[in-house]
């Protein structure tokens, strides 16, 4: 008889234990062992967070281990599963072998493990290695299918990204349960939110406000960019900070030639430009502009019974002196003339201040539809379908990216259903709601390119190299870097040479299944169809790390923040834009801003979407020890230690800032798209 020592490693998570037995075997090249009980006579079941050691006795040595097979069978007709985060199975020789499992385990069912030794599918040569690889993604193919939802979402038109074939977030299969739990989902809900600012009671109010500082008392904890917000967001400085730090730091971009369809003039901004001129501001790369025209002919939703109004608006902005982005000129739509008035910071308090809503209001359609939900959402929902289709558990590129794709699938059906749906609150409660949400993120989709998803091309087709106090842009560009090296050790520790990239069959599966249902199959993106060399790879998954971790924090995570003082970022408009000078006052101001409770419902959404689950894990934080090599498992350790590097160097810079830039702080960046 030969003896094998089986460790098993309950998880720690909610529900993780369970009362049914448990059973085990182990497969060898050699021979399998007789199915084993885990459970002993002293304790029935496993409880969250146990460890338990068991003995194998095999009649022979099992040859070189291949699979660990675990069973579950009911206890007194109780359903119960089971959360297994790993087992280590000890040799006969006292070889320690890994293998992982970090998966729930229903009653009546099986799994098969792999052990955790990474290898790409040319590397896999034994028989039953090979087979068990393509039956795990013909079942993991068959249990996750990409759909084009024009046909059952009416919502949500052709055009944009394939999604998964769910549509209950609990309704999906067991590799992407984690630790989802029923709570989270109860969660996700404006009305939920709602009653957590305690504001349900003016839910449904279609008073105007009476003043802009009534909003006020919509207020009952104190938040420290809130209170900034409500102080500084009528000031021009403020409002240009925020194309460079605020939710959306991506539309922003220098201006060498101003638009023919904005004329503005030399003095209309001789005062702004403090005697210099345009052209002479241009030349020394000071001049900058922010273009909605992807806005341009949609028309807005109906809110309360009222229709809301859209703009397209254009803005020019001059970086002064003391290097603050300042907003120079505002035309509130695509056609110039007598229309859209090109409006000036010297023209009426209100009439600034209202060129300045609507643009803010153009920014809530762009930011909310484009940059968040298109560009991290749906891009890291393609990601994940795509990594759970093509890759087997034991490929290192799943290894690589499973811990960046948590929760995202739940989280874009929840999105779906209770946000842009028929009755979502972002259709029920915003300008850009229904049809007009549909167009936009048609238009958003076909002007997808590669090289605006990576940081640095991003900053210098922008022309953005330069500019002061963009910290977006500085965190961002060195979280990049930092991903960019452990994404580069790993991949370069497994593909020895570009012809390993070409001959891993199922890492060009995976890239041709991004291509064709994230991207359209359009050349024109400059998305890789295929892989050729392993730098084109390293490249290419460093952007969907960053993506789906740095990029959605930075759009994320300042929603509330950022949009939870109305004025700031209202979700949608009530009068038509003014199109004469001089015609303003407060009270046409406070009849253009939403109503009371469209107020409070956009501020439920807003706290919904920045609001991250009690169980979010900070990027390099895992809970899984997927990898057992040691090169990997030394990148993961550097990896946290540029990680922390970087908390400090963005700790220290933001002591001296008056509103400190915390986005892209590793530790509040998520490990995947996760809210
Ligand atoms: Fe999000």
């Amino acid at each position: 008889m030969v003896t094998y020592t089986v460790t098993v490693h309950t998880g720690t998570r909610l529900f993780s234990g369970t009362s049914s037995y448990i059973y085990i075997q182990l497969r060898g090249t050699e021979a399998e062992s007789e199915e084993k009980n885990l459970n002993d006579h002293f304790s029935l079941g496993f409880k969250g967070g146990s460890v338990r050691t068991v003995e194998v006795e095999c009649k022979e040595f099992l040859g070189e281990l291949i699979h660990v097979k675990l069973s579950s069978k009911k206890f007194l007709n109780i359903d119960d599963q089971w959360f297994c985060d790993k087992i280590l199975v000890t040799t006969p020789g006292n070889d320690e072998i890994l293998f992982p499992c970090y998966r729930w385990l229903g009653c009546g069912e099986d799994l098969v493990l792999r052990h955790a030794k990474a290898s790409l599918v040319f590397q896999d040569i034994n028989p039953i290695s090979q087979r068990h690889r393509m039956r795990q993604l013909e079942d993991l193919q068959e249990a996750f299918r990409f759909v084009d939802t024009s046909a059952e979402w009416d919502v949500y038109a052709e055009g944009m990204p394939h999604v998964n074939n769910y549509d209950s977030a609990s309704a999906l299969p067991s590799e992407v349960q984690f630790s989802f739990t029923k709570e989270i989902e109860f969660a996700y809900t404006a009305l939920s939110q709602m009653i957590a600012l305690k504001l349900e009671r003016l839910a449904d109010s279609k008073m105007n406000w009476g003043s802009i500082n009534e909003l006020d008392r919509l207020f009952s904890e104190n938040n420290e960019t809130i209170d900034y917000v409500q102080k500084h967001w009528d000031e021009d400085e403020f409002f240009g900070y925020q194309f460079l730090n605020g939710l959306n730091p991506m539309m922003i971009q220098r201006c060498s030639k101003l638009p023919e369809n904005f004329p503005v003039t030399e003095e209309m901004v001789k005062d702004s430009l403090g005697g210099s001129t345009l052209e002479v501001e241009m030349k020394k790369g000071k001049i900058f502009l922010c273009d909605y025209k992807i806005l341009d002919g949609l028309v807005g939703n109906v809110v309360h019974g009222r229709k809301q109004y859209l703009t397209a608006p254009l803005v020019l902005l001059y970086c002064d002196s003391h290097g603050m982005m300042m907003p120079i000129a505002i035309q509130l739509g695509q056609k110039a003339g007598v229309l859209h008035t090109i409006f000036l910071p010297t023209d009426s308090k209100t009439d600034w201040q209202l060129a300045k809503i609507f643009v803010r209001a153009a920014e809530f359609s762009v930011f909310e539809v484009d940059i968040h939900l298109l560009r991290t959402h749906l891009l890291a929902e393609v990601f994940t379908m795509a990594t759970l289709r093509n890759f087997p558990f034991l490929h290192p590129l799943f290894k690589l990216l499973i811990r960046h794709t948590r929760y995202t699938l739940q989280i874009n059906i929840m999105a779906r259903d209770r946000l842009i749906s028929e009755n979502g609150a972002i259709t029920t409660y915003s300008g850009i709601g229904g049809a007009a949400l549909d167009e936009l993120l048609v238009r958003a989709t076909a002007s997808l390119t590669y090289s605006s998803l990576c940081l640095p091309d991003n900053i210098s087709e922008r022309g953005l190299e330069e500019v002061p106090h963009y910290f977006y842009r500085d965190d961002g560009l060195k979280l990049w870097n930092v991903i960019n090296k452990y994404v580069e050790g790993v991949l370069q520790h497994y593909y020895k040479s570009d012809d390993d990239v070409k001959k891993d069959t199922e890492l060009q599966s995976w890239i041709s299944e991004i291509f064709t249902n994230g991207f359209k199959g359009k050349k024109s993106t400059g998305i890789p169809e295929t892989f050729q060399a392993v730098k084109d790879l390293i490249k290419f998954v460093t952007m969907v790390i960053f993506t789906v971790t740095a990029q959605h924090a930075a759009v994320n995570n300042g929603q509330f923040e950022f949009g939870a003082w109305m004025p700031n970022l209202p979700t949608a408009l009530r009068k038509r834009p003014p199109v004469k000078k001089g015609q303003t006052n407060e009270i046409s101001v406070l009849e253009t801003l939403p109503d009371v409770g469209t107020t409070v419902n956009g501020m439920a959404v807003l706290k919904l979407l920045s609001t991250k689950a009690t169980d979010h894990y900070p990027l390099g934080a895992s809970l899984e020890e997927l990898f057992d090599e040691e090169v990997p498992c030394t990148l993961i350790e550097d990896f946290r230690k540029d990680l922390n590097e970087l908390t400090v160097a963005i700790e220290e810079r933001n002591k001296k800032l008056e509103l400190p830039y915390t986005y892209l702080d590793p530790r509040n960046v998520d490990n995947s798209v996760a809210i």
